[in-house]
């Protein structure tokens, strides 16, 4: 395997890696989620030849950085940022699985991760994108000095292809989120900016012990 050509970063009692074959297989047995959130699933990297491709490329040279949030050699969460976006440090693929939700895992992830990128990557401001209908994603955000920036309709082909296929009642709970509009599904998004040294509130509660 290629060395990486970006560090580990520590902090928040995590360590934050690049992509390997190891996390990738950790990764592909990670709990899923399904409608509306299966665009994150990783159940393809279960699929050896997959799974290689996938490191491979998450390791590669180029705008991008992809890490995996480890606790004790355990991966825990994802995350992306796209060092080269227009419009500042983009990050993306947040993704905590079900079994590691509800311990602050996202927002000490990106606490550490932005952390990195104010002082190797300045950039005047962060960005990132979140349906409307993610709440417990907004949340997280807000903590972390995130703000709505703009709010606009988005096709999102994942989501539309899924919404082929729902039942109504799948869809009731993003409903009013949606929209059927010349021809193709789209949905409400949020584009959220934090400015560089926002304060964050990682709300870490001492008798859970979570920082370093
Ligand atoms: C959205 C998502 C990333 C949130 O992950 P998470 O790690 O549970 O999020 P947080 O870091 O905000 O966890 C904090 C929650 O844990 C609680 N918590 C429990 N123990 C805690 C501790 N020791 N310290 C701080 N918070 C703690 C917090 O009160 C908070 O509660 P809330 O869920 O009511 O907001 C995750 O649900 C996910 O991956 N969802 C699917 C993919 C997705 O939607 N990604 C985002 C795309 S924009």
């Amino acid at each position: 395997m290629a060395e990486a050509t970006y560090p580990q970063l520590e902090g928040e009692g995590l360590a934050l890696r690049p992509w390997d074959e190891d996390l990738a297989e950790q990764m592909g047995n990670w709990g899923v989620r399904g409608f509306p959130y299966h665009a994150f699933d990783l159940l393809h990297l279960k699929d050896p030849v997959k799974r290689a491709l996938t490191v491979e490329s998450c390791r590669e040279e180029g705008p991008h950085r992809h890490f995996v949030a480890v606790e004790d050699g355990v991966a825990v969460g994802r995350v992306s940022v796209n060092l080269r976006d227009p419009t500042g440090s983009y990050i993306w693929a947040v993704h905590v699985p079900p079994e590691h939700e509800g311990r602050a895992v996202c927002r000490r992830m990106l606490a550490v991760l932005m952390r990195w990128l104010e002082v190797e990557h300045p950039r005047p401001s962060f960005a990132l994108t979140a349906n409307a209908f993610n709440e417990h994603a907004h949340r997280a955000y807000g903590a972390l000095g995130f703000e709505v920036a703009e709010t606009r309709w988005n096709y999102d082909r994942e989501i539309a292809e899924a919404l082929w296929r729902v039942t109504p009642k799948q869809r009731e709970p993003v409903q009013r989120l949606i929209r059927f509009q010349n021809g193709r599904w789209q949905t409400k998004v949020h584009i959220f900016r934090r400015q560089p040294g926002a304060p964050m509130d990682l709300g870490i509660r001492e008798s859970e012990g979570a920082a370093t």
